[in-house]
């Protein structure tokens, strides 16, 4: 490993890794992107060209077999996590693997295993966790700002216009809880700081068997419940809100604000409004450098893949209840 820059190589031309997460290690502190691999070696070329990428591979298997690579970014279609988060376990290599971590909890598991058994480390690339405005909602819901806690209600919509899209096929694990309820799903568990005891959901499913759009309730022991809703075809949308005995808080453009300056609101009364205001930021960069970190300072994640099964296991839960038109199902 060199002295104090972890050496990345990314798995596939994505789209993700095209627009957000490699533009973030190029800009990162602490990391280098050298690499990319793709199926097609002329595909993996022309994005290495455009993206001033030094080297390129014709196959995954290829990429990991460089000795000069610590860690990999795996950005494949959903079903596809496992296969190639254990073969890089297997070569060695460090790996940020995109969200969701696998189709369910017992895929997370077995990844977690194989990166134990390598000595190699693992993170679910849940972005938004890292940016410094969901930590301090994170810190005002700890320190009492909306009192106890009682609700909480959160969205990520879209509206997917090309049928081709992965996210649209059953096969690699598409579907809008899949896709973007995960964020919901993950945020309320945070935010609640515990695991939910029960779950039900409401489906509209596509001709091709994924989930359009998806609403689900997640309640907790000591009473508190949390909503959501997720879909592929509807504008897009995206809230956190989390009121409790004495107030609420309002967070816009919750998961994917981009690098503006952002904002939450704190509701307190029948009439106080406090604006908060946060520098911009890149939060796929800050999730970067603390992989990074983590790897090259031998420190432990702050998201561990025990947290990713934890998520998946609520996940996989809602599709039961959803499948059975909304029959509620205990965790
Ligand atoms: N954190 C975030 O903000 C965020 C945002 C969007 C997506 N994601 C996640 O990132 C992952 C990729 O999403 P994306 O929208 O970027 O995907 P995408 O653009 O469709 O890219 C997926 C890549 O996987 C490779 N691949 C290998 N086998 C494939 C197959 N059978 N069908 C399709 N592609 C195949 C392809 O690369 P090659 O042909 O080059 O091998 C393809 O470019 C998903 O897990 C998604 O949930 C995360």
């Amino acid at each position: 490993m060199s002295e104090n820059k972890l050496r990345w190589g990314v798995i596939s031309t994505a789209n993700i890794g095209k627009h957000m997460v490699i533009p973030a290690i190029q800009a990162s502190r602490n990391g280098e992107m050298v690499a990319v691999a793709s199926r097609d070696p002329q595909k993996a070329a022309n994005f290495a060209a455009e993206l001033g990428i030094p080297r390129a591979y014709g196959s995954y298997e290829e990429l990991f077999e460089a000795e000069d690579i610590d860690a990999i970014y795996n950005p494949l279609p959903n079903s596809m996590h496992l296969e190639w988060t254990v073969k890089a376990a297997r070569a060695g290599k460090h790996i940020l693997c995109e969200k969701p971590l696998g189709m369910d909890a017992a895929e997370c598991q077995e990844m977690d295993a194989a990166a134990r058994e390598n000595g190699v480390r693992l993170m679910e690339a849940f972005m938004y966790r890292f940016h410094p405005r969901i930590e301090k909602v994170l810190e005002r819901v700890r320190d009492g700002a909306v009192g106890e806690l009682r609700f909480i209600d959160s969205a990520f919509t879209f509206r997917l216009r090309n049928p081709n899209n992965i996210r649209l096929n059953k096969e690699l694990g598409g579907g809008a809880l899949m896709d973007v309820g995960c964020y919901c799903v993950n945020v309320s568990r945070t935010l609640a700081g515990a695991e939910p005891v029960e779950v039900q959901a409401f489906a509209s499913w596509a001709n091709t068997g994924v989930d359009a759009h998806l609403s689900g309730t997640l309640r907790f022991e000591n009473g508190l419940v949390a909503h959501f809703d997720s879909a592929l075809d509807m504008e897009r949308r995206e809230s956190v809100l989390v009121a409790g005995t004495d107030g609420y808080l309002e967070v816009p453009s919750s998961f994917v604000p981009g690098k503006a300056d952002v904002e939450f609101s704190e509701y307190r009364g029948r009439s106080e409004k406090v604006v908060h205001t946060l520098a911009g930021t890149d939060e796929y960069q800050f999730m970067v450098e603390h992989f990074a970190d983590c790897v090259l300072n031998d420190r432990p994640l702050r998201y561990p893949p025990t947290e990713a099964a934890a998520n998946m296991r609520v996940i996989n839960a809602l599709y039961r209840s959803a499948r059975q038109d909304g029959r509620p199902v205990s965790l």
